[in-house]
């Protein structure tokens, strides 16, 4: 194979696992949800997870009997049967971490591809800004996550009263994650 060829054959590779999102430039954020430790663990293993991921339950902010009756909701179509004890402890899991007093995740949040880059004084400058008017800089600083856990935790704080933009709120993202990140799966 000639030079020409060879980058040919690496560029169709890339091209096949290179996410989505770069490929178009903006996709729909999603929420991102770290399954419990424990007996709920458990109930959503052997109940849930087999037809979806549990990353949308954040898309809501439920009390219990709102989340009891939205799940029969839900799965009208389809059989989902989760009761007595199980079903219980479920709906105390979901009202306690998606419950009332949470901002849900928003279902339109796009996510617009970064072309130019914070400089770190730049970064500093806004998370000063926009960060640490509820809490300590340290929140963010001390912090590691992965760039699509970071999103949601600034989309959650721009919820409580963050002032920051769209295009400001995805260059943030992609500083944090260069920089206080982790791998995927933290
Ligand atoms: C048999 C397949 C199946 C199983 C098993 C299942 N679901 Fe679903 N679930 C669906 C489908 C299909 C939808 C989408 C329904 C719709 O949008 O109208 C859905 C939607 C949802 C939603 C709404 C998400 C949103 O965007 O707001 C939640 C929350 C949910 N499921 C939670 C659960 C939980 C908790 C369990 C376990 C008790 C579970 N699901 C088990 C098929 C399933
Ligand atoms: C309007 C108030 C407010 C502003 C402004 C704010 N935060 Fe927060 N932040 C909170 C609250 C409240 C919590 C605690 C949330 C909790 O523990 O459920 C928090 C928690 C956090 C955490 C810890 C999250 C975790 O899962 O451990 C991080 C990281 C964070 N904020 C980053 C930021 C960043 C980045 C910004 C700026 C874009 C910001 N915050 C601006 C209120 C705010």
């Amino acid at each position: 194979m000639n030079v020409k060829s060879v980058t040919l054959v690496i560029a169709i590779a890339l091209s096949a696992i290179a996410p989505v999102a770069a490929q178009i430039g903006a996709r729909p954020a999603r929420p991102v949800v770290i399954p419990p430790q424990g007996a709920v663990r458990q109930i959503l293993f052997k109940n849930c997870t087999s037809c979806h991921g549990i990353d949308d339950y954040a898309f809501n902010a439920l009390d219990r009997a709102g989340w009891d009756s939205y799940l029969t909701k839900k799965h009208e179509a389809v059989s989902v049967s989760i009761a007595g004890p199980d079903r219980e402890l479920l709906l105390d899991w979901l009202a306690s971490k998606f419950g009332p007093t949470t901002k849900p995740f928003p279902r339109t949040y796009l996510v617009q591809e970064v072309t130019t880059f914070f400089t770190d004084d730049e970064a500093q400058a806004v998370v000063k800004r926009a960060c640490t008017s509820c809490h300590e800089i340290e929140k963010v600083n001390g912090a590691r996550f992965s760039a699509d856990r970071w999103r949601v935790i600034a989309v959650d704080m721009r919820e409580r009263g963050a002032k920051i933009e769209d295009e400001e709120l995805e260059r943030l993202v992609e500083w944090l994650g260069r920089t206080k990140g982790t791998n995927p799966q933290q």
